[in-house]
């Protein structure tokens, strides 16, 4: 069976103590479940550096967020340059806090795409319709338009390296509500998503997509019996080691 992801995303939660603790108790757990399956932990940015000498073969570690800039007068951002010092795997872009919290712009998500790409770290770009979005039945325009400037703003990039881009399906109505779509809704969104990507190239039928939005140890495996799903992005309930760790061995 092919790898799965099961990336946990801690958001701006937790302390030093708390996320070396949460990070050994998820190694550790990792190691005696015997687990097969490609595991990323993203901290907040400032406990990158404790947690990178912790992290082993068993668990990857992410970044949230990236500077759509190289090196220079870039007053609070940090790099790809500089997550690649740290031996970061992998870097989150164009999550739905990012996009609508911060506003962040399609034009800065495809410079971070490209400082990613550059310097060999892969990517988990995340993609989704708001709450007036999917009730104005506009998914899978909203998916296209995200995916298509994705692809158009990197084609070089990502014809090279395919396997350095990760989609993340979550849609924004389901982040933190415990409201997830219906098995007839995530199937009929993947395939939706895998026919996109094979009708822009071929060489993206390597891209693999994940589904993000209220994962629990309740509903992952049924999430995970979705036609195309790749793995999971989990938000709240990576911040309990057992949920994660429950989560990881349901898959
Ligand atoms: P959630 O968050 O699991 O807490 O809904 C998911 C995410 O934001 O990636």
């Amino acid at each position: 069976m092919p790898k799965k992801i099961i990336a946990g995303n801690w958001k701006q939660n937790g302390n030093l103590k708390s996320s070396v603790t949460l990070t050994k108790g998820t190694i550790s757990a990792l190691a005696r479940m015997k687990c097969k399956h490609e595991v990323i932990i993203f901290p907040p940015s400032v406990y990158l550096i404790p947690i990178q000498k912790l992290v082993s073969k068993k668990i990857k570690l992410g970044s949230q967020n990236v500077s759509a800039y190289d090196d220079g007068a870039f007053t609070g951002e940090i790099s790809a340059s500089m997550l690649k010092d740290l031996k970061v795997n992998y870097c989150l872009v164009g999550h739905s806090e990012r996009r609508h919290i911060i506003n962040e712009t399609e034009r800065a998500l495809s410079g971070k795409v490209t400082r990613l790409f550059e310097n060999n770290i892969r990517i988990i770009y995340c993609i989704g319709e708001t709450l007036e979005e999917y009730k104005g039945r506009k998914t899978k325009t909203i998916l296209r338009n995200q995916i298509n400037s994705l692809i158009k703003q990197n084609k070089g990039n990502l014809k090279k390296h395919p396997k350095n881009l990760t989609l993340a399906y979550e849609p924004v109505w389901a982040i933190g509500t415990g409201l997830v779509p219906s098995m007839s809704e995530l199937s009929d969104i993947f395939s939706f998503i895998r026919s996109t990507l094979n009708k822009v190239d071929s060489c993206y039928s390597s891209i693999k997509i994940l589904y993000g939005g209220s994962v629990t140890p309740d509903n992952a495996a049924e999430l995970m019996k979705t036609n195309h799903m790749d793995g999971l992005l989990v938000g709240g309930a990576s911040l309990i080691s057992k949920k994660f760790i429950d989560i990881c061995s349901t898959i």
